[in-house]
């Protein structure tokens, strides 16, 4: 994992539109193989679940497969764009609504910036205006992934990604690392599998990008990065991976999905490999995280990509030995933090959070003598 850059973004991206015809084969390929690897009827009808009626999966790929579908969700790639990244993140950080999330990784990432990469894409940027919310997530996952999996005695580093969308963390990775990685996006939605390979291509040009669906051999000496779907991956695999990651898409996978994922990332990587996931715990997805315990958990926290209460961003590392206690005071630390109450910050909220509601409504009367005794003690007062 070399630093060749600071850039995430080189080239502009353009809006690409789909062949009916490629993105049909991909789709009817799905229906006949995928078998348990299709993926939830969220992400066959980009809807939430609360909005689709039928439990019927042969009516649901029908109507997925339909030319109306086709038009109205995937026919170009700017249409998923909010499905892939959330409304929030797929804003300009120069939108005046995008502000307060600006500013939250800005504070985040100001801090230590140890790889550069805000002062050089947001602060001293001329085009920082072209970077979406997303991209400000780009920075802190390459920050992250440098900080906990960079081996100076590694030439290439192998990156899996389950769940890339249309790879917006591919493309800010190789415009920073360049060909010191090797990476591959599995994903089970036609719509993802075909972006990101058209994507990356136009955006990184100087990598060789490889396609399950282009006949392209899965054989990462020809190329940089490859596309391939979940459910031919396990078979012509022939790789090891330094790194497994996953971001905002086992929060809407069901309970086999996950548990087929993280057993995946445990057989395919090496020993010591890190493994990096970011996902609401309480959205679509509510089941069991079933974490190898030989897997260590270094780092368990909600970041400002958080949009829900418990949004972690955890780092593991693939490790010998049991760390489910070590790692369950990880989780509690990161409930507890959840939980806490806000701090007091008015005179009355002081007062109760110290001695209670009752104190604050029969105190209510003399609050000027307790506003000295409160600046004194919290060291404003002389
Ligand atoms: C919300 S997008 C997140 C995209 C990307 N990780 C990012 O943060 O920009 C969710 C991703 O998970 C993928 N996905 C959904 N269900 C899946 C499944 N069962 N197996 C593999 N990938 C799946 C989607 O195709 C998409 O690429």
């Amino acid at each position: 994992m070399e630093l060749i850059s600071r850039t995430i973004r080189k080239q502009r991206a353009t809006n690409i539109v789909a062949n009916r015809e490629e993105f049909r084969r991909i789709f009817d390929d799905m229906c006949k193989s995928a078998g348990s690897f299709t993926p939830t009827p969220t992400w066959l009808l980009c809807k939430h679940p609360s909005e689709i009626e039928s439990t019927d999966l042969s009516e649901i790929l029908d109507r997925a497969g339909s030319d109306e579908v086709f038009q109205q969700e995937f026919a170009d790639l700017d249409q998923r764009m909010n499905g892939w990244v959330g409304d929030r993140n797929a804003e300009l950080i120069s939108e005046k609504s995008a502000l307060p999330l600006v500013e939250s990784y800005g504070s985040f990432l100001q801090r230590r910036d140890s790889l550069g990469l805000w002062r050089t894409n947001v602060k001293e940027s001329t085009n920082a205006e072209a970077l979406k919310v997303a991209d400000l997530g780009s920075l802190m996952d390459l920050t992250f992934l440098y900080t906990y999996a960079f081996d100076p005695a590694r030439k290439i580093t192998t990156i899996l990604e389950v769940g890339g969308g249309y790879g917006r963390l591919a493309e800010a990775a190789f415009n920073i690392f360049g060909k010191s990685i090797r990476y591959v996006l599995v994903d089970s939605v036609p719509v993802s599998l075909y972006y990101s390979k058209k994507y990356l291509e136009s955006v990184c040009p100087e990598i060789r990008v490889g396609s399950y669906y282009d006949g392209d051999n899965f054989d990462m000496s020809e190329f940089d990065c490859y596309v391939i779907p979940a459910w031919y991956f396990d078979e012509l695999n022939k790789e090891k991976y330094d790194v497994c990651i996953n971001i905002e898409s086992f929060q809407e996978m069901g309970q086999q999905h996950i548990d087929h994922y993280l057993q995946l990332f445990d057989r395919v990587s090496v020993d010591r490999a890190v493994i990096y996931l970011d996902n609401a715990r309480d959205y679509i997805f509510r089941g069991d995280w079933n974490f190898p315990n030989h897997w260590q958990k270094l780092f368990c926290s909600n970041t400002p990509r958080s949009w829900s209460p418990d949004h972690p961003a955890e780092v593991f590392v693939k490790s010998t030995g049991d760390f489910s206690a070590q790692n369950a005071i990880l989780d509690d630390i990161h409930h507890f933090v959840q939980s806490a109450p806000e701090p007091a910050v008015t005179l009355g909220s002081q007062i109760e959070a110290l001695a209670g509601k009752r104190v604050r409504t029969v105190l209510g009367g003399g609050r000027s003598q307790l506003k000295k005794v409160l600046e004194w003690r919290s060291g404003k007062g002389n």
